[in-house]
Order: C-alpha cells, then structure tokens, then sequence
C-alpha cells in the first residue's frame, strides 16, 4: 500500500487505473481504525477493482469544545490494518494541504434542513464540516463508490443527499454497524470509556432493541421514547437525544410509518457516543 499525502499522485494513480477501465472504491476515515473501518474497506474490495482509504482528522467538524487535539492518532497502526483489509493507497493530507486559505476562507458545502437536527443541533456546524470534507475528499479521488458505516446514519443522510444534490457520479454504499460482543456499537471514542463505563454503555444497544421490540407490539412512539430515556438515565447515561425519525425521509415519524430509524446520543462521563437502529414493522 502507498500513503501519500499529495493530491496529484492520488490523481495520477486513479487516472492510471481509469485508462485500463478498472474502477475505484473510496472509503474515508479519521483514522484510529477498528474493526468497523476494516470492514468499510472489505465491503470496496468486493465493490470495485481498487481501494483507496483516507486518514484525516478534519478539523472543521470538530466543534469549538470537542476532542480534536485529544483525537486519538495512530497512523502505523492504520496502516497495516489497512493492508490486510487490502487497501491499495491511502491519502493522508494535512490540514494545511486540504484548507491551504485557512478555515474561513474555505467555501463550504452546506446541506440544509437535515444537518440541523439531532446531532447537527448538539453539534452546531459539524456537518457542513463533514460535507465539505466529503465534497473535497471526492473532487481529489473521483470514486466510482464511496463506502460509510450505517452507525453514522445521519452522517450518510447528509452525505447521500449532497451527492444526490449536487449530481456527482459517486455511488454510496453504506454498511452496517459493527459491534462488541456487549452490543456496543464500535467508535473510536470508545477508547475513552473506562472498562465500568464500557460494560454500562452496553445498555445503548439494549434500550434500542427493547424500543424496536415495543414498537413492533404496537405500543405508541411519545411511551416509547419516553421509557427509553429513563432506562438510559438509570444505565449512568446523560441523554443527548433519543428520536424516532422515518428511516427514508428523517421526518419525525409518525404511527402509520413502517420504516422507522431509532437514534440515540447520550454522554457515558464525558464521552459522547451515538447509536441508531432501523425498525422494519409489518
Ligand atoms: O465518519 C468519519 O470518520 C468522518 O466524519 C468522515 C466521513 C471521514 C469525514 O471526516
């Protein structure tokens, strides 16, 4: 695997592969890779003739308060991850290299309504940052296929919704969440929790599927929720937003929608961690 950190040999490569009609899968990432990331990057293997992975901790959604200088980096690590998860090239900018004019001189790509809700509230900003990077990200590679973990849902909603916007030729695939063996959705941030805190954010997974399972028996969305947060509370949780969104439009659901995405944020310390999880009722 080659990782470089320049724009135009990542452009020489794909244009090289593209002349022999062979095609490109993309997967980007902020490194710290876990299994969940591997499992993006076999996903593009299967998908298309080469992949391409990123590594950068793009500080532009990252919120004035928020970890990015504690942002674990473990950039050796990564990289042998990524090659026996068969990676091709990996692209590893600096922030200087992808926003040379500084952050307030960088257009921005902006996908409304939806970025305002749930984690674009508590996280103001954070996905015009992820678009952006995104955007950016795709103009340097030009992917056939880009490849996002379904744990970041609302994270895909916007990412689709650009593409779809702004008519680029890049198929997203999105792929599901990986978990611990507890239920835990994997998450870099999970390095944060302490061996107690880890056990206990187990419940997250727990208060989803009993949500999932209410819902299937009938039980009304407003009781639901409302016994969801109180389990999440008495698990050590401070909860951030608990919401049932329709899984297509992410418009607040409503009793006769069938296909549902329960979404969750909440705090385990000082630790923020998301989780989601589709509910198809009959
Ligand atoms: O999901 C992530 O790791 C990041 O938000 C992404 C998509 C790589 C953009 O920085």
């Amino acid at each position: 695997m080659i990782t470089t950190k320049s724009i135009s040999a990542i452009r020489e490569q794909v244009r090289a592969w593209r002349i022999k009609g062979e095609t490109v899968a993309f997967v980007p990432t902020m490194g710290n890779l876990h299994l969940g990331h591997l499992t993006l990057i076999k996903e593009a293997r299967l998908r298309a003739d080469h992949v391409i992975a990123s590594i950068f901790v793009n500080p532009m959604q990252f919120g004035q308060n928020e970890d990015l200088d504690a942002y674990p980096r473990t950039l050796a690590d990564d990289q042998t991850a990524l090659i026996e998860a068969g990676a091709e090239l990996l692209f590893t900018p600096t922030p200087a290299i992808i926003y040379p004019k500084g952050l307030d001189a960088q257009t921005l790509v902006e996908v409304p309504l939806i970025s305002d809700q749930l984690c674009g509230e508590s996280r103001p900003g954070h996905f015009r940052g992820v678009a952006t990077i995104v955007c950016k990200l795709f103009n340097i590679v030009q992917p056939d296929i880009a490849v996002f973990g379904q744990k970041d849902f609302q994270q895909l909603l916007v990412i689709k919704t650009m593409v779809e916007d702004l008519s680029m030729p890049i198929e997203i695939v999105g792929v599901e969440t990986i978990r611990e063996t507890s239920g835990l959705a994997m998450s870099s941030r999970n390095g944060y929790l302490t061996a107690a805190q880890k056990q206990q954010a187990a419940v997250l997974k727990q208060t989803l599927d009993n949500m999932a399972a209410e819902l299937s028996r009938g039980k009304q969305l407003g009781e639901v929720i409302e016994a969801a947060e109180t389990a999440i509370t008495a698990a050590g949780f401070k909860n951030d937003y608990l919401d049932i969104r329709h899984a297509k439009t992410f418009s607040k659901a409503q009793s006769s929608d069938r296909e549902l995405v329960i979404l969750v944020a909440a705090y385990m310390g000082d630790t923020r961690l998301i989780d989601n999880l589709i509910v198809k009722l009959p």
